[in-house]
């Protein structure tokens, strides 16, 4: 089996949570930025879980995110990666199984993950269509205390549930 954990981070908090995801579903999976996830290392894949940031109470747009890079009193972003949404435009049609996950504030409305769910699924990858939230204490981060392991538990139940 063959899985790949996919993300967009603009300040590191999904990035670190997919890292624990993929460490959790083991057999060698990698985590890899938007960038990162093309060609070889997702063809053939059984297993894309997927997680980006809520921004705007919204799976981040282009848009937004230069909006919040021109805004000087804004942290500045990783701008370097291309959006969840432009990875999940391109993505070949495939026919494994998909996961997702987002990192935000605890009381926020809105879904990035159900968003990504959405297109996954569009894509041929069948995916729940809510998925997993893992939180962040203040606006730029950090991740609350144990999310880290939550993601590695998460990640491990995954693995375990598709045979990975
Ligand atoms: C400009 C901006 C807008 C944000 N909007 C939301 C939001 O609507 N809902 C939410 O829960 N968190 C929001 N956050 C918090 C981010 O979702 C949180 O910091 C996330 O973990 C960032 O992930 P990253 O470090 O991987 O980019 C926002 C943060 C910033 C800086």
């Amino acid at each position: 089996m063959k899985a790949v954990v996919v993300y967009e981070s603009l300040w590191g908090n999904t990035a670190a949570i997919a890292q624990a995801i993929a460490e959790g579903i083991g057999a060698d999976t990698k985590a890899l930025s938007t960038a990162e996830a093309t060609g070889a290392e997702i063809e053939g894949a059984d297993l894309i879980v997927a997680g980006a940031p809520l921004l705007g109470f919204a799976l981040p747009t282009e848009g937004m995110r230069k909006s919040v890079d021109s805004n000087p009193r804004e942290k500045k972003p990783t701008m370097s990666v291309p959006t969840m949404r432009s990875w999940l435009a391109s993505l070949p049609k495939g026919s494994g199984r998909g996961a997702t996950f987002e990192t935000r504030i605890w009381w926020s409305p809105g879904s990035a993950a159900n968003a990504i769910a959405r297109e996954l699924n569009d894509a041929g990858y069948s995916t729940p269509p809510k998925g997993e939230k893992f939180l962040v204490t203040g606006r730029y981060g950090p991740l609350k205390d144990g999310e880290i392991e939550r993601a590695k538990e998460w990640g491990a139940m995954l693995g375990r549930s598709l045979g990975v």
